[in-house]
């Protein structure tokens, strides 16, 4: 089984710069990617915030996040992922540019390398058939906050060899997370069941059947969630949660699935959730 040393990964917003971080964490000689400097620095700003979190919480030694930034390479030259053994895009939900980058990537990086996407929905296949090498395609799906959610999803392809799952099972636990094995089938499983759910407490909102405070009570003290529903959708995005919830329903034709009209609404008017500063509940800067 390939074990990894070198880890590129594509994208520095709030899952790729996640996902750099843990991997430099780990151990991993890690380089992250992004197209231009203004996005790079932000995403590296995030790392460091989110390192001294921890150190402040006593969960990280001091010079562990020393450590973990020297692991740490930045550059807005694809060239420089080369080396890498396994690369992970973390870039826009966007098929064309994901296909644009595995091309790229294919011809970039040494036969043996791995190339996983961290989509949330996009149909991994679809990646992967642009590459010579699709049994090293898979997905690598990490959970928001990534430093801090212990679940990696790992979705194999109906192509994808086992020795690349396996390495992809290694590489997680070495991260410190707990991979699950997923189908490369629209919102994996945690998403194909969370999204219902977050779409049926928008449905009860805009139903007037309880307030967004009860509901979101309901489900955290009822159920034992850290958050409540509605709490989650302005964490996660309105507008990301919307966009998966089309790419589901435009598979499955399941109503379950369906945006609800207000979630279509709050979108157009740019309430995004915590990003935006307004969602379901207001985030003053
Ligand atoms: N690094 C990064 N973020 C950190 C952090 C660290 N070291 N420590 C805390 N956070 C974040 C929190 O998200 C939040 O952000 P803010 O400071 O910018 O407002 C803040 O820091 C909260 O800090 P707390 O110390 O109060 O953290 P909590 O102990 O309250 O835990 C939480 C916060 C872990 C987010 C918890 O509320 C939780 O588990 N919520 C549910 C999250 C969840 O369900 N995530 C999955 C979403 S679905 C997904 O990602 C799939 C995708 O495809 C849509």
């Amino acid at each position: 089984m390939a074990e990894f040393k070198r880890v590129g990964v594509c994208g520095a917003g709030l899952m790729g710069a996640g996902i750099a971080q843990v991997s430099a964490t780990a151990g991993f000689e890690t380089v992250v990617y992004e197209v231009d400097k203004g996005a790079l620095d932000k995403g590296m700003a995030r790392i460091h915030a989110s390192l001294d979190k921890f150190v402040e919480k006593g969960a990280l030694p001091a010079a562990e996040r020393e450590a973990t930034l020297g692991r740490l390479e930045q550059t807005t030259n694809l060239e420089d992922l080369k080396r890498s053994d396994l690369v992970i895009e973390a870039i826009v939900e966007n098929m064309p540019a994901k296909k644009e980058l595995f091309r790229k990537l294919d011809a970039l990086l040494a036969p043996p390398a791995v190339i996983c996407s961290n989509t949330s929905s996009l149909c991994v296949i679809e990646m992967a058939a642009v590459t010579k090498r699709p049994k090293q395609i898979a997905g690598l799906h990490f959970f928001n906050p990534v430093p801090i959610m212990k679940l990696v999803e790992v979705v194999k392809t109906i192509v994808t060899d086992q020795a690349t799952i396996d390495a992809l099972f290694a590489f997680s636990v070495k991260l410190g997370k707990k991979p699950v094995l997923a189908q490369d089938t629209p919102g994996f499983i945690v998403n194909r069941i969370l999204v219902p759910y977050l779409l049926y407490a928008i449905r009860m909102y805009e139903a007037g059947l309880a307030t967004k405070e009860d509901i979101d009570e309901g489900m955290k003290l009822g159920c034992g969630h850290p958050m409540g529903p509605l709490q989650l959708l302005d964490f996660v995005g309105l507008d990301t949660t919307y966009y998966i919830a089309q790419i589901m329903f435009d598979e499955f034709k399941d109503p379950l699935m369906a945006p609800p009209p207000l979630l279509k609404r709050m979108v157009l008017a740019g309430h995004y959730g915590k990003k935006s500063g307004k969602g379901f509940y207001d985030y003053p800067s």
